[in-house]
C-alpha cells in the first residue's frame, strides 16, 4: 500500500522550520529551496549518519509538541486508523549535489524495525522532492531471491546497492519530484531512497507509525550501525507510550 494524503501542516511547519533556522543561524533568508546559498554550506555539511548540522537543529516536532500532536491526528483520521507514533520526528535537510543516500533499503529488512510498522513522508520544499519508491511486486522479489535478507544487495553495508540492483530499483521505481502530498506506505512492502540531487535543498520529514494491534511478541532491535544505543521498535521506547487518540483526548 502506497497512499498519498493531504499536507494539512505542511505550511505551518515550514514556518517553524524557517523561525527556528533564523535563530540558529542569525541570518536571514526568503527560501529553503535555495538555503545552503543564502546560509553558507558550512550548515549542510554531514555527519556519519548523514544528517547535516543544520539537520541536526531541528529535532523540535517531539512527543509534547502540539503541531505534531495535530498532523498525527489529521493522519490518523485520513487513514481511519489509531496507532502509536515515533517519538522525535526527522526533519532532513539535504544539501546541494549530494547523492551518498542514493540506497535503496526496506526500513523493517534492512534495520529491523517491526514488520507491521508504516513509513510516513512529508515534503516542506515540494520542488526537486527527489525520492524514490519501488512498487510491492519487486520488493517481494528481492526479499524471496535474497533469502529474506535484502542488505545481501548491498555492495557496502548500509550504504550503497550493488549498481546494476539500484538500476533494476530505479528502473520500477516511481519518482516523486513535485510533491505536495503525504506519502504513507508499509515499512516492509516498499524499497525506497533519496534520490541525487544538484543545486537545491530539500526540506522533509519522516516518521513512523505502528497500529494500535502489532505483534509484541518479538524485540525488534536496532542493528543500524548509525545509531550509538540499543533501539527498541515498540511502544515506550522508539514508539510513543499512548496513542495519537489516547494523547488527543486525554
Ligand atoms: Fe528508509
Amino acid at each position: 500500500m502506497i497512499k498519498k494524503l493531504n499536507n494539512t501542516f505542511r505550511k505551518d511547519i515550514e514556518k517553524q522550520i524557517i523561525e527556528k533556522i533564523k535563530k540558529v543561524t542569525k541570518k536571514d533568508f526568503d527560501s529553503l529551496l535555495n538555503l545552503q546559498e543564502q546560509i553558507g554550506d558550512e550548515w549542510f555539511s554531514l555527519d556519519e549518519a548523514n544528517q547535516t548540522t543544520i539537520g541536526s537543529e531541528l529535532y523540535f516536532l517531539d512527543e509534547e509538541n502540539q503541531t505534531y500532536h495535530k498532523l498525527l491526528n489529521d493522519i490518523s483520521e485520513q487513514l481511519d486508523m489509531d496507532f502509536y507514533f515515533q517519538k522525535t520526528v526527522t526533519i532532513r535537510a539535504h544539501p546541494y549535489y549530494h547523492n551518498s543516500t542514493y540506497w535503496y533499503h526496506l526500513d523493517t529488512n534492512t534495520f529491523n524495525q517491526h514488520p507491521e510498522q508504516y513509513n510516513v513522508f512529508i515534503p516542506i520544499t515540494t520542488e526537486d522532492v527527489g525520492f524514490s519508491l519501488v512498487p510491492d511486486w519487486f520488493t517481494k522479489l528481492s526479499l524471496i531471491l535474497t533469502n529474506n535478507d535484502i542488505k545481501k544487495l548491498d555492495k557496502r553495508k548500509f550504504l550503497t546497492n550493488y549498481k546494476w540492483y539500484r538500476n533494476i530499483c530505479r528502473w520500477v521505481g516511481k519518482d516523486y519530484n513535485n510533491l505536495e502530498d503525504t506519502l504513507v506506505w508499509n515499512s516492509d512492502k516498499h524499497l525506497h531512497t533519496a534520490l541525487p540531487r544538484n543545486n537545491t535543498n530539500r526540506f522533509s520529514l519522516d516518521f513512523r507509525l505502528l497500529p494500535v494491534d502489532h505483534d509484541t511478541n518479538h524485540k525488534y532491535e536496532s542493528i543500524s550501525p548509525h545509531q550509538r544505543r540499543v533501539v527498541e521498535y515498540k511502544p515506550g521506547s522508539f514508539f510513543s507510550s499512548k496513542t495519537i487518540r489516547e494523547t488527543i483526548n486525554n
